[in-house]
C-alpha cells in the first residue's frame, strides 16, 4: 500500500490502459474506502454505476453507436466551466489540450484525429473497470463538492492499489441517454464516468505530465 502523499503524488488521469482484469471485490475495497470522504451534514450524494466485462461493452456499443452517428455534441446538463473562458483557466485547459493531442500525435485542425481521441472516453480508455457517477440533479453545489471528495477518494485508493485512474466529466454528456438505458429514478442524473485499472504504461498519451501553480499562485498565509 502506498502512503497518503505517494498516492496522491502518483495520481495521474491515465487514458490507455491494459487489458489485465480487476476483480470486483478490489473494486467494492475502494469504494468501501471512498464511501469514508465526508458530506456535508452525512448527506451521502453518491451513487456508483459499476461496469465490467459484457454489460461494460454493451454500455460502450450503445454509446459509441450515437458518438458516431450523431456528429453534434449532446449537450450538458448544466454549466460544467464556464460560459465564456477567460485568463487563467482559458490558458491552462489549451495547454493540456495541446500537450495531450501532441503525444497522441495529433495536430491542430485535425478534427478528424481529435473526435477519434475523444470516442476512446466512451471505451473507457480500454479500461477493464468502467464507472459511472450519479446524483440526485436538484442537489445543491455543496453536494457536488462532496462528490468531488468522493471521486478524489476513489482515485486516491485505486492509486494506493496499484491501479489508475481518469475522472471523465465526457460522460455527462450522454446524461439523458444514460438514465434511460440505466433506467435511474426520476430526480437521478449520471454527471460523470471514470476509467478504472492498470496503466499501459507504453503508451504515449500515458507521459502526460500536467503542471501546477505555484504556492504563492493560489495560497495566502494570514498572520499577525
Ligand atoms: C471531474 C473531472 C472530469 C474530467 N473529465 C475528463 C474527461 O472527460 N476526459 C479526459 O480525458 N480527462 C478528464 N479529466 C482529467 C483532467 O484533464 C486532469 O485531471 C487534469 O488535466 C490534470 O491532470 P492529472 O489528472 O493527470 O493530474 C477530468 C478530471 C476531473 C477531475
Amino acid at each position: 500500500m502506498l502512503s497518503v502523499d505517494e498516492a496522491i503524488l502518483s495520481r495521474r488521469s491515465v487514458r490507455a490502459f491494459k487489458p489485465d482484469e480487476v476483480s470486483q471485490e478490489t473494486v467494492a475495497d475502494i469504494l468501501e474506502v471512498a464511501k469514508r470522504s465526508p458530506s456535508g451534514t452525512n448527506t451521502q450524494p453518491w451513487r456508483v454505476h459499476v461496469f465490467t466485462g459484457a454489460a461494460k461493452d454493451r454500455l460502450i456499443d450503445t454509446v459509441q453507436k450515437v458518438f458516431w452517428e450523431d456528429a453534434n455534441e449532446h449537450s450538458h446538463d448544466r454549466l460544467h466551466y464556464m460560459e465564456t473562458w477567460r485568463e487563467p483557466y482559458l490558458a491552462r485547459r489549451r495547454k493540456v489540450g495541446w500537450d495531450l493531442y501532441g503525444l497522441a500525435g495529433i495536430k491542430k485542425g485535425e478534427w478528424e484525429k481529435t473526435r477519434e481521441f475523444h470516442s476512446r472516453n466512451f471505451r473507457f480508455f480500454g479500461a477493464p473497470v468502467g464507472i459511472l457517477f450519479s446524483v440526485d440533479n436538484d442537489m445543491g453545489w455543496m453536494s457536488w463538492l462532496d462528490y468531488g471528495m468522493f471521486i478524489q477518494s476513489v482515485c486516491i485508493a485505486a492509486r494506493g492499489r496499484g491501479l489508475h485512474t481518469c475522472a471523465q466529466a465526457a460522460w455527462g454528456t450522454y446524461h439523458a441517454l444514460l438514465k434511460d438505458y440505466l433506467r435511474l429514478p426520476d430526480k437521478q442524473m449520471i454527471h460523470c464516468g471514470m476509467s478504472l485499472g492498470f496503466e499501459d504504461t507504453q503508451a504515449a498519451v500515458n507521459a502526460l505530465e500536467t503542471v501546477r501553480e505555484p504556492l504563492d499562485e493560489f495560497v495566502t498565509f494570514h498572520q499577525d
